[in-house]
């Protein structure tokens, strides 16, 4: 074992801070309201648009403490749904995903509703006059489009798309293009791999967010970025672009060559990555031939599934070529992450972690993320009031 001083990390003259205390990890009270005054207020990015192509077609997903269920509709746009049975609260989609050929029908007692959510059938319905059916439709969640996926938001009411999420991104990145000029809705997907992770998910944010583990942890990727090998750069924003390594070809877990400039890259973009979180449960990948897209699901205070898209060029996907290269660079980042979670999640139940750990200088943004989180919860001076409901 290292015995690390306490002065490690103030050669800059920084001064060290306090990362959460531990508890704030592990207990349930706290992932509850973090579910609901983070996870039920805010926007979330629930499902790929391409992953539902037809009418009929869904996908359920865990957003807070609700089952959402998002459905294709026969207008080629989507419904989003709480996915529980007006009738008697059976989950009415118990499959991840699937496709209905007509309408949605509860496994219960069969009452069926269509597309857009209207109550259309119940046995002896016509022998049930108190049963209004306009009243017990499935209850509508908000939703939006942007970059190829359906965003949820699961309050009453919403806050403004365009302030919360695109704004906040605009800001960081002096606009919304760096982002769409990708063209992301346009790329297909090239490989999905879901993460099941025994960790908190601010562990994973915090984590996504320092490059401080980079040069412990990440062989394979700081041989293809050697700039992340200095810990310095900060994964919740590569606004710059970090670099390629000179003897990188592309993108890979070799470096071997990757494929055709996604149209729309610029020159000064080629060969560079770009990173940025969007809270609350997104970070975005970008390297010129492909994007990599992770949604965070938070299922309990330690436990946290990640569902990570590699997304492509279509043509790149359709001819076939060999992927593996390209998607094991991220997939043995993502594995190698939530490996260093994993064994960190246990020790926040600790003594020795009651009062948190410490933000060394390169990590001190997680700071910000950290006041983000307490001023969402209630009971924090300057709250401008978590939404009830
Ligand atoms: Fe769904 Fe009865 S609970 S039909
Ligand atoms: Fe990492």
């Amino acid at each position: 074992m290292t015995l690390v001083p306490e002065t490690a990390g103030t050669t800059t003259g920084a001064s060290l801070t306090s990362t959460l205390p531990g508890s704030r990890y592990t207990d349930p009270a706290v992932f509850r309201q973090e579910q609901r005054y983070i996870f039920e207020s805010m926007w979330c990015c629930a499902v790929r648009a391409a992953d539902l192509p037809r009418p009929g077609a869904f996908r359920t997903v865990q957003i807070g403490r609700e089952s959402v269920l998002i459905v294709r509709n026969r207008r080629g746009g989507f419904g989003a749904y709480l996915n529980v049975c007006r009738h008697r609260g059976a989950r009415l989609c118990t499959d991840e995903s699937g496709e209905v050929r007509r309408n949605l029908q509860c496994p219960y007692h069969a009452w069926t509703y269509d597309l857009d959510g209207r109550l259309v059938a119940a046995p002896n319905l016509q022998r049930m006059p108190d049963v209004d059916r306009s009243e017990r439709g499935l209850l509508p969640v908000r939703l939006r489009e942007w970059l190829g996926y359906v965003w949820v938001c699961l309050a009453d009411e919403p806050p403004s798309f365009e302030e919360t999420v695109t704004g906040t991104v605009a800001e960081r990145l002096g606009g919304t293009e760096a982002i769409e000029r990708y063209g992301m809705a346009g790329l297909d997907l090239g490989r999905r791999i879901t993460y099941d992770v025994r960790a908190n998910w601010k562990l994973i944010v915090e984590n996504f967010m320092e490059c401080y583990h980079c040069a412990t942890i990440h062989p394979e990727l700081t041989d293809v970025l050697p700039e992340f090998a200095e810990g310095y750069a900060a994964q919740y924003y590569v606004g710059h672009g970090a670099e390629f390594a000179a003897e990188a070809e592309g993108f890979t877990v070799d470096g071997s060559g990757g494929f055709a400039r996604i149209a729309g890259i610029e020159e000064s973009q080629d060969r560079r990555y770009y990173a940025i979180t969007v809270r609350p449960q997104v970070f975005l990948n970008l390297v010129p031939d492909h994007v990599i897209v992770h949604r965070m699901f938070p299922l309990a205070a330690d436990r946290t599934v990640v569902e990570c898209d590699w997304l492509y060029a279509p043509e790149v996907v359709a001819s076939g070529a060999d992927l593996s290269r390209s998607v094991e660079l991220f997939h043995r980042v993502n594995a190698q992450d939530f490996a260093a979670c994993e064994r960190t999640q246990p020790a926040m139940d600790s003594r020795a972690y009651r009062a948190g750990g410490v933000l060394v200088p390169s990590e001190h943004h997680i700071g910000d993320f950290h006041r983000w989180v307490t001023r969402s919860l209630p009971g924090s001076p300057g709250t401008p009031g978590p939404q009830a409901h």
